[in-house]
C-alpha cells in the first residue's frame, strides 16, 4: 500500500484551515511537518508550538515531524507532546542516533531516520531493525518546489532488498509522474507539497495515489 502524505511547507499557511479540511474530505489523515533550523539547513520553518496548535485542532490527524535540524534531542519530548506521530531525525547528524531512536520509542511516537541525496543508504543499515520509518530526500532538503533527484530511487531498491519492511517515505520533488516508479521500488509514503497544494485539482491527486493501490 501507497499512502500520500501532504507537505505542510507548501500549504496556504493564512488559510490553513481551509486546506487541512479539503485535504481530510479527499481521505487523508497525515500530514508532513518540516522542522528547520537554520543551521542544518538553510531555512527556517515551524516549530513545537504550531505543530501543537494543528494537533489541537486535528487530534485525529498523524503528524509526520520531518527534524532537519542539529541538535534535535532536546526537541524530542516537546514534539511527542505536541501530537507528532512519527520523528525523523537526519542520519548526517553526529549523535547518538540508538539512543534517540530508544527515546522516541519510549514516548510512544515512531521513529524514522533520513539521508540526503550526498549521504549512503548504507549509512542507514546499522538502524533497520529498530526504525518504523526510512525517508529518502530526493531533494537537497531545505525547500519546497524543487526539481526530483531520480538517482536516488536507488536507495529504496537497496533498503528493500537489504531486509526493511518499515516505511519508506519520499520527499522533495515527489509528484503523478514519479509516484508509479517510486511505488514499484518499494515506496510506501509519497510526501508532496507543491504538487499536492498548489495543483489545480488536488482532490485529482488523492485518487491518483489512491488509484496506485488497485
Ligand atoms: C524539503 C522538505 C519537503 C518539502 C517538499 O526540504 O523536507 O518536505 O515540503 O516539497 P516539494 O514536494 O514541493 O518538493
Ligand atoms: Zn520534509
Amino acid at each position: 500500500m501507497i499512502k500520500l502524505t501532504p507537505s505542510l511547507l507548501a500549504a496556504d499557511l493564512l488559510n490553513l484551515g481551509r486546506d487541512i479540511d479539503a485535504m481530510r474530505s479527499n481521505g487523508l489523515d497525515q500530514l508532513h511537518f518540516d522542522v528547520m533550523d537554520a543551521h542544518f539547513v538553510p531555512n527556517l520553518s515551524f516549530g513545537p508550538d504550531f505543530c501543537g496548535a494543528i494537533h489541537r485542532r486535528y487530534p485525529d490527524m498523524k503528524l509526520d515531524v520531518h527534524l532537519m535540524m542539529d541538535n534535535p534531542e532536546k526537541y524530542l519530548d516537546e514534539f511527542a507532546q505536541c501530537g507528532a506521530s512519527s520523528i525523523t531525525l537526519h542520519a548526517e547528524i553526529a549523535e547518538d542516533m540508538s539512543g534517540m531512536i530508544q527515546k522516541i520509542h519510549g514516548l510512544k511516537v515512531k521513529a524514522g531516520l533520513s539521508v540526503k541525496p550526498g549521504t549512503e543508504a548504507d549509512r542507514l543499515l546499522p538502524y533497520l531493525d529498530q526504525l518504523d520509518l526510512i525517508l529518502i530526500m530526493t531533494v537537497e532538503p531545505g525547500f519546497g518546489g524543487q526539481k526530483f533527484m531520480p538517482e536516488e530511487v536507488e536507495k529504496i531498491r537497496f533498503l528493500r532488498r537489504a531486509g526493511f519492511r518499515g516505511d519508506i517515505a519520499v520527499d522533495g520533488g515527489v509528484d503523478m509522474e514519479n509516484a508509479p516508479l517510486l511505488k514499484e521500488a518499494g515506496a510506501t509514503l509519497l510526501v508532496m507539497g507543491t504538487s499536492y497544494f498548489h495543483a489545480p485539482d488536488p482532490a485529482k491527486v488523492a485518487r491518483f495515489v489512491e488509484g496506485l493501490n488497485a
